[in-house]
């Protein structure tokens, strides 16, 4: 009886450690990927692989992966035989600075990181787990699309990812890190995503390749000059940041995440600061220049404004005329929005419109409270903006302004004219706290244009035409007028901005504001 008993123990644990054997064997099978030559290739390009792209994302030892064992369904084209487990992207969780994330990688070691069936089923089922739990996604994206072999199987799954980015939308944050190809109507989950990073030589995004584009337009361009880093950061405005290489992508995203909650149901963390809210910053009342048409640097104020160094660009190549990005204020996340003179005197045009709206929205949906520094002189005139659709895209910040219900700080630093001064979260707008420091100037439009407007006849004369300037620039170009309607809740010195501003939003923390409820709104898109 004893001898039994133990020879099945010793049976028992010869066939555990097979099995264990057999799990370590598929384990390094589903890492190996595409193969060593494959991932060569790869790191010869500059690129890393979907895992060690994970490695540098996640806090050390988080990864939770799943599905490492799926395998595609396909079994034409000869496909039977070239499987590879886990069929082409690493799917599963870890943690950002301690904090849960879902995330994919996609291989393009294993058949270019194509899209197949189960490739999609794999990424479907971390987003629906991101939105049941209230946890972001950040999606690696290294992909030629959808796979060729699978036809209509992988357009199908492409569309349950953008249904799950449609559903997700305003949920929970998700971003993007593009890292190598990303074409044809894979551009479109991306594209709904909050944020999209780019790295530079290494990435491209576009809806028809160029050889496509020649047959059709007969244009000749390059991957890089139709879909790059640079097209897509500077020009197109369809990605928000770009990246030298991998790992500063990579370590951008971490540091975006700093400034995001989990999910729309929570705020975002607040963080320990050294930096005191009280802190004075006597150079602010020296960054205005006494002609009123001088540029100064915004980013100057932003940097005085906020917490030590936390000040984080989205956007910074494109729209510049307008600053927006994440910041700390007493260890708050606060989303700014600032106009800058430097670039287009801070006018607003159609891209600066299309950038700031996002943001706002973006801000608003996931409980961000809103800074905006306002120094604007109007919208920008011109039939190419006109014919661009200044209008509806002007509309869209206005209504992002309007429609958002987090804590909304105004400081307006010198000019607000005309519409622009409404739409730049005036109190009319909801605005809870405006401010403006003494230089500003809230009119309807500039002095100069005003008075040849109202005193016509005097605007031929040099002379008379600069009387009535001054004289409307007296009455007008100050915030007293604003202020006695209390349009204005106080005229702040420029050096006490950081104070009044962190003191604003601590009143503000518990705000509480809805909107009536409806389906959905109509903002024009
Ligand atoms: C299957 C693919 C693939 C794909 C690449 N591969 N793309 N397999 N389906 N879409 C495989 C290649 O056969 C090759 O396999 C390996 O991936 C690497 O590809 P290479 O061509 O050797 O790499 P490279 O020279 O770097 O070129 C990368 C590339 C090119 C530019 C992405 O592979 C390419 O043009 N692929 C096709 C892109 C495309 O047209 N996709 C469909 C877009 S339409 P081996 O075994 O040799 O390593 C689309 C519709 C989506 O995506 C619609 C959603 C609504």
């Amino acid at each position: 009886m004893r001898i039994n008993t133990l020879r099945c123990w010793i049976e028992s644990g010869d066939k555990m450690t097979g099995i264990i054997e057999e799990l370590e064997e598929r384990r390094k099978r589903a890492r190996a990927g595409g193969g060593e030559r494959r991932t060569e290739a790869q790191h010869g390009k500059g690129k890393l692989t979907a895992r060690e792209r994970l490695d540098l994302l996640l806090d050390e030892g988080s990864f939770e992966e799943w599905d490492m064992f799926v395998e595609h369904r396909c079994h034409d084209f000869g496909m039977e035989d070239n499987t590879i487990p886990g069929d082409g992207v690493v799917t599963g969780f870890g943690r950002i600075n301690g904090r849960t994330v879902f995330v994919f990688s996609q291989d393009f070691t294993v058949l270019g990181g194509s899209l197949s069936e189960t490739h999609a089923e794999k990424i479907c089922k971390v987003m629906d787990q991101a939105i049941k739990n209230g946890v972001p996604v950040i999606g690696l994206n290294d992909s030629g699309g959808a796979r060729i072999q699978e036809g209509v199987a992988s357009l199908g799954g492409y569309a349950e990812v953008f249904q799950r980015n449609a559903t997700a939308s305003g949920v929970v944050p998700q971003i993007s890190v593009v890292m190598g190809p990303c074409a044809g109507g894979a551009v479109y989950s991306p594209a709904i995503t909050d944020f999209i990073f780019m790295v530079e030589g290494s990435s491209y995004m576009y809806v028809t390749g160029p050889d496509v584009v020649k047959t059709v337009t007969h244009e000749t361009v390059t991957h890089d000059e139709l879909g790059g880093a640079a097209t897509h950061t500077k020009t197109s405005g369809v990605a928000h940041k770009s990246y030298d290489n991998d790992v500063a992508a990579l370590m951008g995203v971490r540091a975006l995440m700093a400034y995001l909650p989990q999910s729309n149901r929570e705020m975002a963390p607040r963080l320990e600061t050294r930096d005191i809210a009280d802190r004075p910053a006597p150079a602010l009342d020296r960054i205005i220049p006494s002609n009123p048409n001088a540029p100064y640097d915004m980013a100057e104020v932003i940097s005085h404004i906020v917490d030590e160094d936390s000040f984080f660009e989205i956007h910074p190549d494109f729209a510049a005329n307008i600053i927006t990005g994440f910041a700390h204020i007493d260890g708050r996340s606060v989303a700014i929005i600032a106009n800058q003179p430097m670039v287009l005197a801070g006018c607003l045009d159609i891209n600066a419109s299309r950038k700031a709206a996002r943001f706002v929205r973006f801000a608003d949906a996931f409980n961000i409270p809103i800074l905006t520094l306002v120094d604007v002189p109007g919208f920008m005139p011109g039939t190419a903006q006109e014919n661009g659709g200044i209008i509806n895209h002007g509309a869209k910040l206005l209504y992002a302004y309007a429609e958002a219900t987090v804590p909304k700080v105004t400081v307006i630093t010198r000019k607000a004219y005309g519409g622009a001064y409404d739409v730049m979260a005036s109190k009319h707008l909801r605005g809870d706290v405006n401010y403006a420091w003494p230089t500003a100037e809230i009119a309807v439009m500039g002095p100069e244009g005003a008075a040849r407007i109202i005193f016509r006849k005097d605007a031929e004369d040099p002379d008379k035409l600069k009387e009535r300037t001054e004289e409307y620039r007296q009455k007008f170009a100050n915030p007293f007028i604003a202020a006695g309607r209390g349009y204005i809740d106080d005229v702040i010195m420029p050096r006490n901005s950081r104070r009044r501003i962190a003191r604003a939003f601590a009143m503000l923390e518990d705000k509480e504001l809805q909107n009536p409820w409806r389906k959905h709104d109509n903002l024009p898109l």
